[in-house]
This record gives C-alpha cells, sequence and structure tokens, in this order.
C-alpha cells in the first residue's frame, strides 16, 4: 500500500492510561487517575443538570455554526462573535489550523517538550516541527524560539502556561514575542490552562489577538469547566484570519450536548474561581510534598506539576502504577495531576512506599 510519509513519520500520542486498563493489567481496585491534567471533580451542577435534559434531542445534528453559544460567549470575552471559532476540542483546531497554514516545505517552531499535540499536527500537515528547549527554569527560551523561525516558517507555538512544565512566560514577554514576529507568521497562544493561574505576571494575549491578523488565542472548555469528555474548545483572533483557519473543519464536530454545557457553564463565573483556588492549594500541597522528599518541582501555574527524576522515570511510573496512582512519565522527568485532597494525598504515600 501506498502510505502517505508524511503521516507514516508521525508517532501516535499517547494519552494517560484509563482507569480500567490500569485495573485491568495490575488487578488494582480504586485507582486514582491524575495523568491527564482533567478536572478532579464534576462539572458545575448547573451543566450536568442542562446536560441531562439535552439527551432525548440528539436524533438532530447539532448547529455546525454554534449560534448561540457564539453570542453568549462573545459577550463574556468581550469580543465579536466572527471572532470567535469551536471545535471538538482546542486539540481540533490545532489540527485544523496546521492544515491551513503548513505544508510540505514549511516548518512550525515550537518549545520542546511542549503539547504533543503540536508536533503531530504539524507532521500530518506534511509540515516539520522545529523543537527548541525549554530553558533551564522550564520555560519557553523566547530567544531562541525567534532565532529559529526562518523563511519556512508558517506557525509558532506559544504554550502559556506550558503543559508538561506548568510554567508561564509574564504576559509582557509574550507580547513582545508576539509584535516581533512578521505578519505571515501566525502565533498561536495556547491558554488551556489560563483559568489556574495565579501569578500576577500572567496576562492573556485575547487583546492582541483582536489586534493583530496573526495572533490567535486558544482555550479550553476540558480543564478547569470539567468538560473533557464532551469534546469543546475555541480561538479568539481577527475575522479574516479565523475564515482560512476554519476551511479545513469537518462540520458538526460541536456536539449540541456540547454546546449547551459550555454555555451554561460560562454563566458561573464564581465556581471558576472557586475552583481556581482548590486546584491552587492542591498544587502547593503536591509541590510542597515533592520537595519534602528531595524533589523540587518546576514552578507550576497550572492543574499539574512536573518533577525531575532522571532516568527512574519510567519505572517510577509503572510502580505507582501497581499502586494505584496513574502519572505521565516523560523522559527523565513525571507529570502528576492535581487531584482532590484524598487524590493528592495518596499520591504521595504511594510515592513513599514505591521510593
Ligand atoms: C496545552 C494544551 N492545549 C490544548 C489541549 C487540548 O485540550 P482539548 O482538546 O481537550 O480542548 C491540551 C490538553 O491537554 C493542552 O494541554
Amino acid at each position: 500500500m501506498r502510505w502517505n510519509e508524511a503521516v507514516s513519520r508521525i508517532a501516535p500520542y499517547v494519552g494517560g492510561r484509563p482507569i480500567e486498563e490500569v485495573v485491568r493489567e495490575f488487578g488494582v481496585v480504586d485507582v486514582v487517575k491524575l495523568a491527564s491534567n482533567e478536572s478532579p471533580v464534576e462539572p458545575f451542577p448547573e451543566v450536568v443538570e442542562v446536560l441531562a435534559a439535552t439527551a432525548p434531542d440528539v436524533n438532530r445534528y447539532p448547529d455546525s455554526a454554534v449560534y448561540s453559544l457564539t453570542r453568549e460567549m462573545a459577550e463574556v470575552i468581550g469580543v465579536e462573535p466572527d471572532q470567535l471559532w469551536f471545535g471538538a476540542g482546542s486539540s481540533e483546531l490545532i489540527g485544523e489550523l496546521a492544515l491551513a497554514l503548513g505544508g510540505p516545505g514549511t516548518n512550525a517552531v515550537m518549545a520542546w517538550p511542549s503539547f504533543a499535540m503540536y508536533p503531530i499536527s504539524t507532521m500530518r500537515s506534511g509540515a516539520d516541527p522545529v523543537m527548541v528547549p525549554l530553558d533551564e527554569d522550564q520555560r519557553h527560551d523566547l530567544d531562541a524560539m525567534g532565532a529559529a523561525i526562518d523563511d519556512s516558517t508558517t506557525i509558532v507555538y506559544l504554550c502559556n502556561p506550558n503543559n508538561p512544565t506548568g510554567t508561564i512566560l509574564p504576559g509582557d514577554a509574550v507580547e513582545a514575542f508576539c509584535r516581533s514576529t512578521s505578519d505571515d507568521v501566525l502565533v498561536v497562544v495556547d491558554e488551556a490552562y489560563h483559568e489556574f493561574v495565579t501569578d500576577p505576571a500572567h496576562r492573556s494575549m485575547i487583546d492582541l489577538a483582536r489586534e493583530r491578523p496573526n495572533v490567535v488565542v486558544l482555550r479550553t472548555f476540558s480543564k478547569v469547566y470539567g468538560l473533557a469528555g464532551l469534546r469543546i474548545g475555541y480561538a479568539i483572533g481577527q475575522a479574516n484570519t479565523l475564515v482560512h483557519l476554519k476551511r479545513p473543519q469537518r462540520p458538526f464536530t460541536v456536539t449540541a450536548p456540547a454546546q449547551i454545557a459550555a454555555a451554561e457553564a460560562i454563566r458561573h463565573p464564581h465556581r471558576v474561581e472557586g475552583r481556581r483556588l482548590e486546584n491552587a492549594a492542591g498544587r502547593r500541597m503536591l509541590m510542597a510534598g515533592l520537595a519534602e522528599r528531595g524533589f523540587p518541582a518546576a514552578r507550576s501555574e497550572t492543574n499539574f506539576v512536573w518533577f525531575e527524576v532522571g532516568p527512574m522515570a519510567k519505572k517510577l511510573f509503572e510502580d505507582l502504577q501497581r499502586k494505584g496512582v496513574i502519572v505521565r512519565a516523560f523522559d527523565g522527568a513525571v507529570r502528576v495531576s492535581v487531584g482532590t485532597e484524598v487524590e493528592n494525598r495518596r499520591f504521595l504515600m504511594a510515592l513513599d512506599q514505591v521510593l
């Protein structure tokens, strides 16, 4: 068979392991999943209620134009409706925008390690990923990223805060980088974890995305809103830019339940604030617990914590699974998502047992 060569290069995305899989493999009960940076708790109660009411209507296709949610959301964040674009999670949008701009002979610049969908989507479009190592504080190295942009670059990804390290770049530095990037390179500022940040140096680039045609901000309902299973995320950018980026998108990818749930979720900003504070407390507990055990963590502003463990990363990941705790292993490091207080304690206890 004549496989598409660009696609054959892709190393498939490896996600957090599902609880059921770990139960089957290790025979452990009561497994805690701290592997996918999900919300450890249910969606808001108001959202659960409206979601249940959508069930009888799913014989119909959803509104492909996402009409009502777009208008409500535009009002909440202070943009025009045509400056918003929804997808089945922001991962879908990353895939589509890479197709809209990329292509063989071009490249996309990104920090590394960062979100795995950037290189995957780049390669899927036939373009080449240019991966720029993080600096010694596990943050994007903006000077090195700027220097990596060449005539073939069509996209630069800034993951702020960065997954998997949880680190942020100050808003002023991000803005200066965006402004200094040539107009024919799209800067994608991925703010999937924006709602968890407590450091005042952080700033969203939404205003800049409205001002500049080559800046787009990505957000998701999968994290603080607890809607990962429904798949819904969005982009903010100038209308003319979004028209081009949307072209490859299939119709109906954003389901009706997802649209209804997201519209309800944004009506409860106080609940977002509550979750930000709860998450910050859990994050402090994990970071302090790791430091006590001799693993200083990167300075996280997200709902996960990254700590370097050297060559034992894979072994630690497997041993923790045997104790019923699923985390993520990276090259020389482990990432643990913030769970409930009980789950965070379980992780630290399991860590003590396996060390
Ligand atoms: C940095 C970043 N961007 C985007 C996403 C995609 O989220 P979703 O496709 O669920 O909206 C994730 C998910 O983990 C992420 O970590």
